[in-house]
């Protein structure tokens, strides 16, 4: 595959094939790529051991318990990738957890309030899983294609790995319509979280951008 080895000098330059390839040309970056996607796989914060408890539904809650595996076991295979580059682990600023700024952007609170409202915080928060979901299933795949040019070991965890997000986004929105009062309202919640996921990833992704070129992660390549 042929990508520009252009240096990307915006985040909507960084967050394409292209982009990712010259990132990923660097061990170093590509280490540290990966174990910030790593990071993202797992920093449920608790909610998913709250939801087990709370999702009353059985077979639905066995999905739940699927998709919290899921998500420990994806963390640990970018992991293993990251690890396979030889670089050691490097801190990752807080600026660019996305998870946590998405939890801020959606009014923080804990876990007491994220559940407040029984059935209707179910809703909310498989609304905004699923929507997160679908964060996953449009990125990844440019992620992949900018991996392949450089560890085409790591693209095929990470074709895997965009397999079960797929599976992810189709039962995230079978349980939030389960616990939804109405259609209506479930899309009412979807639009906003939308809207907030964007926010978010936009947000973090300028602040990503501004990390990886001052960090000299970017120009390591
Ligand atoms: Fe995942
Ligand atoms: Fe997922």
């Amino acid at each position: 595959m042929e990508l520009s080895a252009v240096e990307p000098t915006s985040p909507a330059e960084l967050f394409t094939p292209a982009g990712y390839a010259r990132l990923f040309a660097s061990p170093r970056a590509r280490a540290f790529h990966l174990r910030w996607m790593a990071h993202a796989e797992e920093a449920d914060e608790g909610i998913f051991d709250e939801l087990i408890r709370r999702v009353d539904i059985p077979e639905l809650n066995k999905l739940v318990a699927i998709h919290a595996d899921d998500e420990r076991r994806h963390a640990e295979l970018l992991r293993g990738c990251a690890d396979r580059t030889g670089m050691a682990p490097e801190p990752i600023p807080t600026d660019i957890h996305y998870i946590e700024r998405l939890r801020r952007l959606s009014g923080g609170g804990g876990l007491e309030a994220i559940f407040a409202n029984g059935h209707t915080s179910i809703m909310h928060i498989f609304a905004m899983l699923m929507v997160v979901e679908e964060r996953g299933v449009r990125q990844f795949p440019l992620v992949e294609q900018g991996l392949r040019v450089s560890d085409p070991e790591s693209a095929d965890v990470l074709a895997a790995i965009i397999r079960d997000e797929q599976r992810h986004v189709g039962y995230a929105r079978a349980i939030s319509r389960r616990y939804a009062p109405d259609e209506a309202t479930l899309e009412e919640v979807l639009t906003l979280c939308r809207q907030v996921e964007a926010l978010a990833f936009a947000e973090n992704g300028a602040a990503y951008h501004r990390f990886v070129t001052e960090s000299g992660l970017l120009a390591a390549a």
